[in-house]
């Protein structure tokens, strides 16, 4: 079972005035990877509070694998990505890739999206976009690997040869 914190990150979520449907849907996808929620939080559109909150949720509650959303376009006060990339230690650029490559074949305004996503110790941070639309679309993606790629962040080894995934 792998370990998951949830990051939502909106003003208007954080100052209650928008109901967080991408949190709640991330909540409810994680069971498929299969995952557990050991903690959610919603954030500010800040930097530091961003910051702290994934260091946090790494460092100290332990989880595998953190998954934010919102914050990741051209909106003055989107920082996710570069609060992301403040805290994490090796990048992983081929998750974003793949989450955009795909996600171009449904809007081309995936490209919009600056999502980053890398390692920080033993935990996997995956940036997704806002939109419940969006996060939908991008856990299609990323579903299928996480179980494999948190295995292998874990020192578990997982065998990387298999031919019958896609
Ligand atoms: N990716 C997918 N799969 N589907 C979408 O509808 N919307 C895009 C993009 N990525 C979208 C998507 C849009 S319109 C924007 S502005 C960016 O994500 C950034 O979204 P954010 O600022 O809410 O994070």
């Amino acid at each position: 079972m792998v370990k998951v914190g949830i990051l939502t990150s909106s003003d208007k979520g954080y100052a209650g005035e928008r109901i967080d449907e991408s949190g709640k849907l991330i909540a409810e996808r994680i069971k498929e990877i299969p995952g557990e929620l050991v903690q959610y939080v919603i954030v500010p559109d800040e930097f530091e509070e961003i910051k702290y909150n994934l260091i946090q949720m790494s460092d100290e509650t332990g989880v595998d694998l953190i998954l934010t959303t919102g914050g990741t376009g051209f909106s003055p006060r989107d920082i996710t990505p570069e609060a992301t990339t403040a805290v994490i230690h090796r990048n992983v650029p081929g998750i974003p890739e793949a989450m955009r490559a795909k996600s171009l074949e449904i809007t081309s305004r995936a490209m919009l999206s600056r999502a980053a996503a890398g390692i920080r110790n033993k935990t996997l941070i995956v940036n997704l976009p806002g939109s419940k639309k969006a996060v939908d679309e991008c856990l299609d993606v990323i579903i299928p690997v996480l179980t494999h790629a948190v295995e292998i962040l874990r020192g578990e080894g997982g065998e990387c040869a298999r031919t019958d995934k896609k």
